[in-house]
């Protein structure tokens, strides 16, 4: 059985004292659900986010990491640091980071590493922007960020790898991939992990979907087969709409 995650992406957004409420506000009336409910606050006020839900079923988890262990790269944060103040998954790759700071797959690949190697559960983000999807290359785009990324890996490791596909023109965007859209591609990345490694693999990694996913859409997305939850941005940042679709799960 493969892991239902419902994962929360602050993005730059809530101060220290918005955080502490918003967490607040998640907390009470939590629903009851299986799934694993995750929230990725801001570096700054993760460490009081991990307090704050010491004895909670949600997991603080963190937007980025470098590839160094240490050393002269001002501004950056290590593996290592986010272990010790308790913070175990990182989402890598999103759109935005490869968008804005030039993240690479290569640069991918190494950030991946290092993090499955302190044993950190890897919350791994691609998908295809609006003219790869216009010039039917969507699939071929997504299979060459997940080979470049993360086929190198040994077997062993991925069963600390989640998969998050965010097609870039569904980011923020209001316009959600269709059901079938996204069930069609968690097919085939299913299919593809199959080809690189074989079916246990690909059929025990959670695949969730992420682009304005609301509590007016979640259902039906979720109800899909291959689609184990989602990555959810801007409806993450009020408590009803993420609670309504941590339900919807
Ligand atoms: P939205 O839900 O705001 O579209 O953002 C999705 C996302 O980028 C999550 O990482």
């Amino acid at each position: 059985m493969r892991s239902k995650i419902v994962a929360g992406n602050w993005k730059m957004n809530k101060n220290g004292e918005q955080t502490k409420e918003l967490l607040r506000a998640l907390s009470g009336g939590f629903p009851e659900t299986e799934a694993e409910v995750m929230v990725a606050p801001t570096f700054v006020n993760l460490t009081n986010a991990v307090f704050q839900l010491k004895n909670s079923p949600i997991e603080v988890i963190a937007q980025n990491m470098h590839y160094a262990e240490n050393g002269a790269y001002t501004g950056e944060i290590s593996a290592d640091m986010l272990q010790n103040i308790g913070v175990n998954t990182v989402i890598l790759g999103h759109s935005e980071r490869r968008a804005y700071f030039g993240e690479t797959d290569e640069l991918l690949a190494k950030k991946v590493t290092t993090a499955l190697n302190h044993s950190l559960r890897v919350m791994f983000c691609f998908g295809e922007e609006l003219e790869d999807r216009k010039a039917d290359n969507h699939f071929k785009v997504v299979e060459s960020q997940l080979k470049n990324a993360l086929f190198s890996l040994d077997a062993a490791k991925w069963s600390n790898i989640v998969l998050a596909y965010e097609p870039v023109w569904a980011i923020g965007t209001g316009e959600t991939a269709s059901p079938e859209q996204a069930q069609e591609m968690h097919a085939f990345i299913r299919k593809t992990i199959t080809e690189a490694y074989d079916e246990t693999i690909a059929n025990k990694v959670s695949i969730l979907y992420g682009g304005s996913v609301k509590p007016a859409n979640a259902n039906e997305i979720f109800s899909k087969p291959d689609v184990d939850g989602g990555l959810i941005g801007g409806a993450a940042l009020k408590a009803d709409d993420f609670k309504a679709i941590i339900n919807a799960i």
